[in-house]
């Protein structure tokens, strides 16, 4: 493709838009062609707005829940609740924030990981090669969750405060099964308020506070639940 053709279609060679170029016409005195990094940048900067948390909140504000990823404080402290099992579940990874210190801290944990939006699954499945990453809302992944091992812990970043009725119910099911198959499975989950995240159905299954975490927008707590919590 000559540059010409390049100006006319709006792409550059990697065959993204390149900005500010669309209906240029033939005759006109182009200004100095942007250098070759400049072009493969700008898509690049688009993709990596369209992912943050503020593009996707924008979007979906009740299914997203915040408009800035969790601080690496949060993300560790929910982390260290997962030590010592050897399969974990994420729901709801993001950015990935909580996803980097799974990877790092549990090197030998099998990691899944579910997101229901596919841009956010697709960067977290080339970022972190080693996770197997499910697209799909939880409640319609089910299988991935109950077919974990007896010793696994879910660490969830869902907004269960503003997720759809319906959705919050079918998803609260699931992981209630997920926790009572198997009395040694753990739910991890961090909320903005002091109430719990959600409540139980079940009586068997308990909430405990275990951490406040302040350097984190805004502030939050991490809550452990299951059974025999009591
Ligand atoms: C609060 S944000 C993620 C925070 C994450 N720790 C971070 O730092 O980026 C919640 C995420 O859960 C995802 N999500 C919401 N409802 C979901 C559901 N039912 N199943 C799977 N993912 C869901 C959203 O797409 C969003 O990426």
């Amino acid at each position: 493709m000559t540059r010409m053709d390049e100006e006319s279609t709006g792409r550059d060679r990697q065959g993204g838009m390149a900005l500010g170029l669309q209906g240029m016409s033939k005759g006109y005195a182009a200004p100095a062609w942007p250098r070759a990094s400049h072009r493969a940048r700008a898509p690049a900067v688009l993709d990596a707005l369209a992912g943050s948390m503020l593009v996707q909140f924008v979007r979906e504000p009740a299914l997203v829940g915040g408009v800035v990823p969790s601080s690496n404080v949060l993300a560790r402290a929910m982390s260290r609740q997962a030590r010592g099992y050897p399969a974990v579940i994420e729901l709801g990874a993001g950015t990935g924030a909580v996803t980097r210190c799974l990877v790092a801290e549990h090197a030998e944990a099998v990691l899944t990981v579910i997101e229901r939006e596919p841009l956010l699954a697709r960067r977290i499945a080339t970022s972190f090669p080693r996770a197997r990453v499910r697209i799909g809302c939880v409640h319609e992944r089910v299988d991935d969750l109950l077919a974990q091992p007896a010793r696994a812990v879910a660490v969830s970043s869902l907004p269960f405060r503003s997720l759809p009725g319906n959705v919050a119910a079918t998803t609260i099911a699931a992981i209630e099964r997920f926790l009572l198959d198997h009395p040694e499975r753990r739910l991890v989950q961090y909320s903005y308020g002091l109430r719990a995240p959600f409540a139980f159905r079940d009586a068997r299954l308990a909430w405990r506070r275990v951490e406040r975490v302040w350097r984190n927008v805004p502030p939050a707590i991490v809550w452990v639940a299951g059974s025999r919590l009591l």
